[in-house]
């Protein structure tokens, strides 16, 4: 019953206006109503608090409703939409300092919109013969703006996490001495570990899980007064490893930490490691694009030694979330590590080039077109203006690092790292914990939404951590957010 009224319904439809496919004119009109939206959405955000508080219920109550059956009209949609914004954390506000937050910029905005609706699964070259070629344009402009090789391999993948797992996935398999990707891990028959400064990120941790080498053998290495990963205790915890037995195989670099922007010595920590037969990674997830940046440039010197490395352009390159990016130095290594294939994604009739898959370099077989936002954005825009925007983001965290040193209320944490400033509100003549002070302070600014910071453990102390990743802050923006603090700050006292 249900079955002949649902195909009578689909025939019905398809005789007058399906809204699966709309016709040009109904396009433009509906697409203009969404670009307004879009429009005006950049034109107000200074304008806006970063997010309006609402609870959970709050927002339940808002969108919840029974599955719709039929369909709405486009303006009803619209006003959903608004809703959702005004419902939403801001990350392209100028005074979002929370996390490691792209904010976005218009010119993605509209290649996300073509994107969707060339909609093409960047498999292979088959599947998206222009789009694999614009990945592999894209991936050697982001090789060259790093120093990497030009003769390694590098695919777009959803993010930071993903490409440190496809990254140590590699350097597991290349370094384990027996065919993992045949018989396990089990083969091994021993221990494999991993070396990373206690500031590494929590992704590099989590992949080590999902690869069976196991959380307990990542070892957290402590760090300098500077939070570079100390070397002499790196060298201990090797041999330690290797005197009980253990495989040691990966040492992973930070190159710009999610707390506090510590950036690991790369081209010290790629002798040492190749000098025991390790791995480097090199994890430059948030700080891979200060390399644009003539300041911070020299940091990278010895990027190309590293084995492997993560980028994200979704974080300092402005780009919308869901574009990470992995670079692998030696392409048969990757390969050896994910290549498969099955009678369904055999290419048949075609030129070893026209064979090329991204499924040989990577997890995943379905991947969206990644790389024409990242086309878009630098063509549009040019390295140049992407690395004076950047030059930028670390002028404003430096005037904040210098106005919370000349402050007597404040106090820096620890010495900045590239755009990332870790400090606490700290009155004069306050006796009480200062701790829960700027716990209370981050929850209040949180949810005002002048200004948005999140937080970070400095040794025992608790931080109030700003990261600088937005092209639109200025240096206002670094004062407003100190006497947003101040505010918070005396109402919690
Ligand atoms: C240093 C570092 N590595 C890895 C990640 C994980 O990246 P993603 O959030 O894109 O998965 C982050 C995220 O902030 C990061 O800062």
């Amino acid at each position: 019953m249900y079955r002949d009224f649902l195909l009578r319904f689909a025939f019905a439809s398809m005789s007058t206006f399906d809204k699966l496919s709309l016709p040009g004119e109904e396009i433009q009109a509906l697409g203009r109503r969404a670009l307004d939206f879009i429009a005006a959405y950049y034109d107000g955000l200074a304008s806006r608090p970063v997010v309006r508080h609402a609870s959970p219920s709050t927002l339940r109550e808002l969108f919840e409703e029974s599955l719709p059956q039929t369909g709405s009209d486009f303006q009803s949609l619209m006003d959903g939409v608004t809703r959702i914004a005004e419902f939403s954390r801001h990350n392209g506000h100028p005074r979002m300092f929370g996390y490691v937050t792209s904010p976005g910029t218009p010119i993605c905005a509209l290649g996300s919109l073509i994107e969707s609706a060339l909609n093409i699964n960047v498999t292979s070259w088959r599947s998206g013969p222009a789009a694999t070629e614009l990945e592999h344009v894209t991936v050697n402009w982001l090789k060259e703006m790093l120093g990497y090789p030009a003769e390694a391999a590098g695919i777009l993948v959803s993010g930071g996490s993903l490409a440190n797992l496809a990254a140590l996935t590699v350097a597991r398999n290349a370094k384990a001495g027996v065919d993992v990707t045949r018989g396990g891990v089990a083969e091994v028959g021993r221990a494999m570990c991993l070396y990373v400064s206690e500031e590494g990120h929590f992704s590099i941790r989590k992949a080590a899980r999902l690869l069976g080498i196991g959380a307990a053998n990542v070892r957290a290495i402590k760090t300098t007064r500077r939070l570079a990963i100390d070397r002499d205790a790196l060298d201990r915890a090797v041999r330690a490893d290797e005197a009980a037995g253990r495989l040691p195989f990966c040492v992973v670099a930070n190159a710009g930490s999610a707390a506090t922007g510590a950036f690991d010595p790369i081209g010290e920590l790629a002798e040492f490691a190749h000098s025991r037969n390790l791995w480097l990674h090199v994890d430059a997830a948030y700080g891979g694009f200060a390399c644009l940046a003539p300041e911070t440039r020299p940091l990278f010197e010895h990027i190309g030694e590293a084995d492997s490395v993560t980028l994200d352009p979704h974080k300092w390159l402005y780009l919308p979330v869901g574009c990470g990016c992995v670079l692998y130095r030696d392409p048969a290594a990757a390969r050896s590590a994910f290549a498969d294939d099955a009678e369904y994604t055999r290419a048949i009739g075609v030129e070893a080039e026209e064979s090329f898959a991204f499924w040989d370099y990577g997890p995943e077989l379905s991947r969206p077109f990644r790389a024409l936002n990242l086309w878009l954005l630098i063509k549009y825009v040019g390295a140049l203006h992407l690395g004076a925007a950047i030059a930028r983001n670390l002028a404003c965290a430096a005037r904040l690092e210098e106005l919370v040193t000349a402050a007597d209320d404040f106090e820096l944490l620890c010495p900045r790292g590239l755009s990332i400033i870790c400090f606490r509100y700290r009155p004069q003549g306050f006796t009480g914990d200062v701790n829960t002070l700027n716990e209370r302070i981050l929850v209040s600014l949180q949810r005002e939404g002048d200004s948005y910071v999140s937080n970070a453990l400095v040794g025992e102390a608790f931080a109030l951590r700003a990261c600088v990743l937005n092209h639109r802050t200025r240096f206002d923006d670094m004062e407003i957010l100190l006497e947003d603090i101040r505010r918070a700050g005396g109402s919690a006292t």
